[in-house]
């Protein structure tokens, strides 16, 4: 009899009834120069979007990493045991599909597995279908938004931990909030051995940078613009997808892509006791994406308290995949 997913909750999830959500939508809208936070991309449809993505050419992090992870696979599970870690438990930072623990569970052979997503439902089916392949893992599936505070359920085994956070989403958070993050997962101990599985984007060409955050197929433009439909639905607003345009721009002294949506008429949005006017050509800031060098990157590691730091790369050094422990 293969074993069922359990799924926890383990903050407020993004529905429509969470004012901390609203709150947090209404305060970005109003600031001069308007936000909303990237979390918000992953409703259903984002998340989709986002799966669509990673198959483009254009895109080619996606493709890269699991090359890395293909050549390198045995190395890095030996490093991983060299530690002195028996991955007894595989905890998948922003699981989406789980397609990229799926193919490390040979190597890494864990008992438990925990991804851990923002978007419930997306999780809830990716963890599904990986009980199907794998019928004897314990799967502890938890809906949480990790961005503010990694709190991890009782449910999760006592046992030796791997944090698994690929597809460089560590670069969606500003340098000091990633050291930050990487700091509480340092911390996360509790008496047991633990260490990061890391995948993150390095620096390149602008225009290899460009076109993967601005693809021809328009399929980045259709995840950014959804942001707004999500918006809509959390906010009750009424904004009109007719009237933004997809912005991806490499912002070369921060190191970062970033992506806005930038407003083709004047507009106003209204929603409950609020309204934001935006002028022709004015944007909101949905995403920025950090690029590191292995070097940076291994210091940021280190800064937030882990002391072996080992790293593998791609051909063209596009990709860098870090195994971190203390
Ligand atoms: C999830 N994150 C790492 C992606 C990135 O590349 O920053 C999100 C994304 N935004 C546009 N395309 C992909």
């Amino acid at each position: 009899m293969p074993l069922t997913p359990q799924f926890l909750t383990q903050s407020p999830a993004l529905s429509a009834s969470s004012a901390v959500a609203v709150d947090e939508l209404a305060q970005g809208l109003l600031m001069p120069a308007a936000n909303i936070a990237p979390k918000y991309f992953y409703n259903l449809l984002g998340s989709k979007l986002f799966e669509a993505i990673t198959l483009l050419d254009d895109y080619y992090p996606t493709r890269t990493e699991a090359s890395i992870f293909e050549a390198h696979n045995a190395h890095i599970a030996r490093a991983v045991a060299d530690s002195g870690i028996k991955t007894a438990c595989l905890i998948d930072l922003g699981a989406g599909n789980c397609a990229k623990a799926a193919a490390l569970m040979p190597f890494l052979s864990p008992r438990q597995y925990v991804p851990v997503d923002i978007s419930v439902d997306f999780l809830r089916e990716a963890a599904d279908k990986l009980q199907a392949r794998f019928t004897a893992l314990d799967i502890v599936g938890v809906a949480m938004d990790f961005s503010s505070a990694l709190t991890l359920p009782d449910a999760v085994q006592s046992h030796d931990r791997v944090f698994f956070y690929p597809g460089s989403s560590l670069g969606n958070f500003s340098p000091p909030d990633a050291r930050r993050f990487l700091q509480q997962i340092a911390d996360t101990q509790q008496g047991k051995a633990s260490g990061l599985l890391l995948g993150i984007d390095l620096v390149k060409d602008a225009a290899v940078l460009q076109a993967a955050y601005d693809d021809a197929a328009g399929v980045t433009a259709a995840f950014n613009k959804n942001v707004l439909l999500h918006v809509n639905a959390l906010l009750d607003s009424d904004f009109d997808l007719r009237q933004w345009r997809h912005v991806a721009l490499f912002n070369l002294q921060d190191s970062r892509i970033e992506m806005h949506l930038e407003a083709i008429t004047n507009t106003t949005v209204r929603w409950v006791g609020h309204e934001r006017s935006f002028a022709a050509g004015e944007r909101i800031h949905t995403e920025n994406s950090y690029k590191y060098t292995l070097d940076g990157m291994s210091t940021l590691l280190k800064q937030a308290g882990f002391s072996h730091v080992q790293h593998w790369t791609d051909a063209q050094g596009w990709f860098g995949v870090f195994w971190a422990s203390k």
